[in-house]
């Protein structure tokens, strides 16, 4: 049998990981700035992480939601401890569009209305509802196509408004900072705009933190910036350094009902011990602060390139907008300096490491950037 050939692939077999580098199977090492698309939040094979989900494998690895589950509840726990949103409600998934879906559907249960609000690049997921609400037709499936999704210009405040004039809206639901749309941070009056109008018409505010969430920009939401709460944050990607875990947090005013969401897989004994071990690390290692101060140093360092034509993000979360004529910047970084960044179309370098990368190995990457764009 063949795979299904969907993914354009480097030809780079990766057969080992630890921390920020990984290994292929010549044993070349390379310097993983992309964390596979934003997932690896606490470093490749981290010592605690493994032990943690080994010693619950050797005890049970799964069981269903008909039973207790006491390690949901210890997740549940530590993640309001760190986020700082104790009074939510935790409903464990397995994925970010699975995430995206069940507060979309929640929002809609919640208030019984049906249009959502989404933004222009936006990327929410490729499940039903998720990618309907995402900004690209090419991905969107005729059955996918539902006329309950209105898309609004990004940072357009007389838009919104108007919008909410012309449709019982839902739920709005924006990222913190636009992953696949190129590294957009939300500006913090249009995220406090979308509270406020969300408050007056009983419309429900969906923070999707898959890409942005998780520490990875200095604060445990990238929304949190705005000074606002969301009503559900949808997050996935670093949940689990790896383990396929996702779920959303939920406001204390949204009750819930037996039978109103559910999932075979969400919320495993496994899946809890991943999600558990990453929070441990980034607290005991104060994680978040690490990606504040090297996303900050980064983003310095990298505005003082006269080539580069904009620099956007937020802590380890940084967008390198090129011109098209470093087309083959990113390129050149994997293959000839063994650097995995990513992209977004149409020219822009995604960095989206471990919040644990050092001080050491952003240089590297900037020794690097500036060889590359010296050669260019
Ligand atoms: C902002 C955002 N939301 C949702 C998703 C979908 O997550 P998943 O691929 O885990 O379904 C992604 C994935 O890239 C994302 O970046």
């Amino acid at each position: 049998m063949k795979l299904f050939d969907v993914y354009p692939i480097n030809p780079i077999n990766i057969v080992k990981g630890q921390g920020s580098l990984v290994f292929d199977d010549k044993g070349t090492e390379y310097l993983d700035l992309y964390g596979g698309h934003a997932v690896i939040s606490i470093g490749h094979t981290n010592p605690h992480y493994v032990k943690r989900l080994e010693d619950q494998l050797h005890q049970i690895g799964f069981y269903s939601n008909s039973i207790e589950i006491p390690l949901q509840k210890q997740l549940a726990e530590k993640l309001g401890h760190v986020s700082g949103k104790e009074d939510y409600q935790l409903f464990l998934c397995n994925s970010g569009a699975e995430a995206n879906e069940n507060a979309l559907k929640l929002a809609s249960f919640y208030n019984g209305k049906k249009k959502v609000i989404a933004f222009t690049k936006a990327f929410h997921g490729r499940t039903s509802l998720a990618v309907a609400a995402t900004d690209n037709p090419k991905i969107v499936a005729p059955v996918n196509e539902t006329g309950n999704v209105v898309f609004l210009p990004w940072n357009d405040e007389a838009a919104l408004e108007q919008a909410f004039k012309d449709h019982e809206v839902s739920s709005v639901i924006i990222e913190g900072i636009q992953g696949v749309g190129g590294i957009q941070v939300a500006p913090v009056n249009f995220l406090q705009k979308i509270r406020s109008l969300c408050d007056e018409h009983n419309a429900v505010f969906i923070a999707d933190s898959v890409q942005c969430g998780y520490g990875r920009t200095g604060k445990f939401f990238s929304h949190d910036f705005a000074g606002v709460n969301a009503d559900i944050y949808s997050m996935a990607k670093g949940m689990g350094n790896g383990f396929p875990v996702g779920g959303i947090i939920i406001s204390p005013k949204i009750a819930p009902s037996y039978g109103m969401l559910g999932t075979t897989f969400g919320g495993n004994h496994l899946a809890c011990a991943a999600g558990l071990a990453v929070l441990e690390v980034i607290e005991k290692d104060n994680l978040m602060q690490n990606a504040a101060e090297i996303g900050d140093y980064l983003i310095t360092e990298l505005k003082k390139f006269d080539q580069v034509k904009e620099v956007r993000g937020r802590g380890l979360m940084i967008g390198i907008d090129l011109p098209e004529e470093l087309a083959n910047v990113k390129k050149d970084l994997l293959f000839k300096h063994h650097i995995f960044t990513g992209e977004a179309k149409p020219n822009v370098i995604r960095l989206l490491p471990a919040l644990n990368l050092t001080k050491a190995h952003a240089d590297r990457f900037l020794e690097a950037f500036t060889q590359t764009l010296n050669n260019a």
